[in-house]
């Protein structure tokens, strides 16, 4: 995306003037409007036009442009009185160690806004940081863990230097893993990582894509920069992230051969807009040279690492895999580095907390949201919410289809 951020940066210069409401991502609807608007517009317009990925990321570009200065934020959030939370105090089994608890209810502090938590969706991670994947060794979490990264809901109160939101807006966001998350009444979160949510969709429906839609974004245009006309080859495309993954490759103009084994993850995936389906359980390579495709530009591997090995072999000259979780050292024996080499492929990490955990211009979370709403109000993006709950109470029910391996689309809770 290197060479797409420079492209962004000398469109941000050459129209310093030019206010940055006029900046609008490329979305259909919106290109005319722009054209009257912003001097000099059409060739951009045919610039953006060309590029949907980089006149996404143009938009991400301009939030965090327009968010920075916005440095200060919460290391440390106060409380005011109680709220219902879903709390981990012992790593392990999540249908075990997740409960309803109460807690303080947080107060916003500097750069965070407080959110009433309308809608809430489920995630592979919430089972995983329940069991202590994501602190090797350890027992329990230093101070109770409140689990959930995806979230709609209303702005209660902006924290102070927060001036992109205030109280009664819509907003949607996944969140920081290193703080408290969203299975709760309320969340205080860095204004950086929200966004408004659209306009058209329900909380319900729009809890459902946060978390998945930053990590395809991460995965299609920041790490593989995934170019029109290619072919990607979406491994677990019913589930929640390859629902995304399969909207958004289209989108940006790929042929996708996804794969499912059942019929209803089949139908799924072809509703999502896949091109092809092959099925996981069976060898990948064959299938896809009878679907026509011998060996595709880029894998997105929405599954665990397991077949990595097999993966890379699926991959043509310059091909890219993206992996959406870290590949241990058993999975890397499984790879012929020597020929990925000679083949000059490509191996890249989607983990979209990174940006907020290390303060890698997290603006750009919030511009990616921001860019995502744009494309559910054009009718772009739809939901993948399939399963809904209605009450945070029904979270253990929710966890057990979450931890199935069959869930399909994503499972949604209504706090
Ligand atoms: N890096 C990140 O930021 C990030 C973000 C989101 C997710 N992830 C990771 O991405 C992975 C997928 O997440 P998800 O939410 O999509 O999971 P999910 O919703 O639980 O996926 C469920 C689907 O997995 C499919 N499946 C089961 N066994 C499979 C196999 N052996 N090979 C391929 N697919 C299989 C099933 O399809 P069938 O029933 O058709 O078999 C089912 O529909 C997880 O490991 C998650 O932790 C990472």
């Amino acid at each position: 995306m290197l060479g797409a951020r420079v492209t962004t940066q000398r469109f941000a210069q050459t129209s310093r003037s030019t206010p940055l409401k006029t900046l609008l991502p490329a979305v259909p609807g919106h290109a005319h409007r722009r054209d009257q608007t912003f001097a000099g517009g059409s060739l951009r317009s045919a610039f953006l036009q060309a590029s949907p990925a980089l006149a996404l990321g143009l938009h991400a570009w301009t939030r965090a442009a327009r968010l920075r200065g916005l440095r200060r934020f919460a290391s440390a959030e106060g409380t005011s009185g109680g709220m219902k939370a879903v709390t981990v105090s012992k790593y392990g089994d999540a249908t075990q160690v997740m409960e309803i608890t109460d807690v303080e209810k947080p107060t916003p502090a500097a750069g965070q806004v407080l959110v009433k938590n309308v809608a809430i969706a489920t995630n592979p991670i919430d089972y995983k940081a329940a069991a202590g994947v994501l602190a090797p060794g350890a027992e329990a979490p230093d101070k109770r863990l409140i689990v959930g990264w995806d979230c709609a809901g209303v702005v209660e109160k902006a924290g102070e230097g927060v001036t992109d939101f205030q109280a009664g807006d819509n907003v949607w966001f996944a969140g920081d893993i290193t703080k408290d998350g969203c299975f709760a009444e309320y969340t205080a979160i860095d204004a950086r990582l929200i966004s408004k949510k659209p306009e058209s969709m329900s909380f319900e429906d729009a809890a459902a894509l946060p978390l998945t839609f930053q990590t395809a974004w991460e995965g299609l245009v920041e790490q593989m920069n995934v170019q029109k006309g290619k072919t990607i080859f979406v491994l677990n495309g019913a589930g929640g992230l390859g629902s995304i993954v399969i909207q958004l490759a289209k989108h940006l103009g790929l042929t996708v051969i996804a794969s499912a084994s059942r019929e209803e993850t089949v139908s799924w995936c072809k509703k999502m807009g896949a091109d092809h389906i092959i099925n996981h359980r069976n060898e990948l390579k064959s299938q896809l040279a009878e679907a026509g495709y011998p060996t595709v530009d880029y894998l997105f591997n929405a599954h665990e690492n397991d077949r990595l090995g097999e993966l890379i072999q699926l991959l043509s000259v310059d091909g890219k895999i993206a992996i959406t979780f870290f590949a241990n050292r058993e999975h890397l024996e499984t790879v012929d580095f020597q020929t990925m080499w000679m083949k000059r492929q490509s191996l890249v990490h989607t983990f979209m907390f990174g940006r907020a955990m290390f303060d890698a211009n997290p603006e750009m979370v919030g511009g990616v949201m921001a860019s995502c709403a744009k494309l559910v109000d054009s009718g772009i993006i739809k939901s993948t919410a399939t399963t809904k709950f209605k009450s945070l109470t029904e979270i253990q029910e929710a966890i057990k289809v979450q931890m199935s391996g069959k869930a399909m689309g994503k499972i949604v809770l209504t706090v």
